[in-house]
């Protein structure tokens, strides 16, 4: 292998293969992670995703070395790295509290690294890579007189500039108010891809695992549920944990009828409701299964222009019991013989003010935009209620 020794930021750096093998942690009797192969391939941005205490941080640590695995190995470009000490492994780690040095400028913090190695001519370096973070201008400050978004590209700034193959974000942007996570978001995404690395993230944010990860790994209680791009999980979620914590989904109790071409159709409420076979994991008549639909594949009628919808599509009557204005969209909560408490979604195009609260309703939709789950989980798994729970 040739050894890359420019300073070039974009290329000195080539991402390296994580492959984590049957490794688990326990702590006595209590199993953290449970025994779990993973692959994270050579410059990908990838996110560990999960509700407080499912075993991300646990995961991350790991493959850090700041944690001796119970069982498996940690392998980090073809190399066995599980007994390697933190400091050897072609890896750096950004926390949640950036943890910057407050008596040192910005400057001298991104330069540590190499300081500590004994590099004397940092300059060129430090500056592409506060470039990089677009902090050229705040060379001179300490981390107390930068913004939270602004200390938290320093600790990015400072973990970079040392080469890992390989970077870990513990919940970088925790501590960040919503706007600025948004924007830190977009900005780490371009540095990914500016940097090419592989990147390793940690969260329990839906929406930030979505918005910057290629992948996904859903964890569950210290399992890896399901893994793969963000909208194959959103919309092919295999687990009711998957289709609860990734958005939201409206599970439906049903009874399988029969199997009528590619379609599966199944009774609930009273009605009769179609699903692609395909999306239902070998159902037969007489199973239960869940029958699943996002909230805003779901059209709302007024009861009065049922007529008015295309043959074809799937409907259940119902009367709205909530609406909610939330700007670019009404969600609104519906009854159904078949459910209750189904969410749905209307984007604020030309709203109907008949739908209100009381108002007697028809949801429909596309067939194949249904779902079909084993009915043995349950159906709340991964929403807030069985958060609360416990
Ligand atoms: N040193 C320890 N001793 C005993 N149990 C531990 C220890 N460290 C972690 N745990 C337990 O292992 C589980 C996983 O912890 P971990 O920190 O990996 O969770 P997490 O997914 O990162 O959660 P969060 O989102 O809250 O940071 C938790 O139930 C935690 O209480
Ligand atoms: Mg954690």
């Amino acid at each position: 292998m040739t050894q890359q020794t420019s300073g070039d930021t974009a290329s000195a750096a080539p991402g390296g293969d994580v492959r984590l093998t049957r490794i688990s942690k326990s702590y006595g009797s209590f199993t953290a992670v449970h025994p779990l192969d993973l692959t994270i391939p050579a410059g990908s941005f990838f996110a560990l995703l999960g509700a407080s205490g499912c075993g991300k941080t646990t995961t991350l640590r790991m493959i850090a070395g700041l944690e001796e695995p119970t069982t498996g190995t940690v392998s980090l470009a073809g190399q066995d790295v599980t007994a390697l000490p933190p400091y050897k492994r072609p890896v750096n780690t950004v926390f949640q509290s950036y943890a910057l040095f407050p008596h040192l400028d910005i400057y001298e913090n991104v330069a540590f690294g190499l300081r500590r190695r004994g590099i004397k001519s940092v300059k060129k370096q430090v500056h592409e890579m506060l470039e990089l973070v677009q902090l050229g201008d705040f060379a001179r400050r300490k981390p107390q007189q930068l913004s939270g978004g602004q200390q938290q590209r320093v600790a990015v700034a400072r973990a970079l500039i040392n080469h890992p193959q390989v970077l870990l974000l513990d919940e970088p942007l925790g501590a960040l108010d919503l706007k600025l996570r948004r924007q830190m978001q977009l900005e780490l995404k371009r540095i990914q891809t500016e940097v090419g690395i592989t990147f390793v993230h940690v969260t329990h944010d839906q929406e930030e695992a979505m918005t910057m990860a290629d992948t996904v790994a859903v964890m569950n209680g210290g399992r890896v549920e399901q893994l793969g791009a963000p909208a194959d999980l959103y919309e092919n979620p295999r687990t009711t944990f998957v289709a609860n914590f990734l958005g939201t989904s409206n599970l439906i109790t049903a009874e399988v009828a029969e199997k009528s071409g590619e379609d599966l159709v199944v009774r609930a409420g009273g009605g009769r409701l179609a699903l692609p076979a395909q999306r239902c994991t070998d159902a037969r008549p007489g199973d239960r299964v869940l029958l699943g639909i996002r909230p805003e594949k779901i059209t709302l009628s007024h009861a009065d222009d049922a007529g008015a919808i295309p043959d074809g599509r799937n409907r259940l009557t119902g009367r709205i019991t909530e609406s909610s204005f939330i700007g670019v969209s009404t969600q609104y909560l519906v009854d159904s013989p078949a459910a209750a408490g189904l969410s749905v979604y209307e984007q604020n195009i030309e709203r109907d003010p008949r739908l209100v609260p009381g108002a007697e309703v028809v949801l429909h939709w596309n067939p194949a935009h249904s779902f079909g789950l084993d009915a043995d989980q349950s159906p709340l798994a991964g929403t807030e209620v069985a958060e609360e729970a416990g």
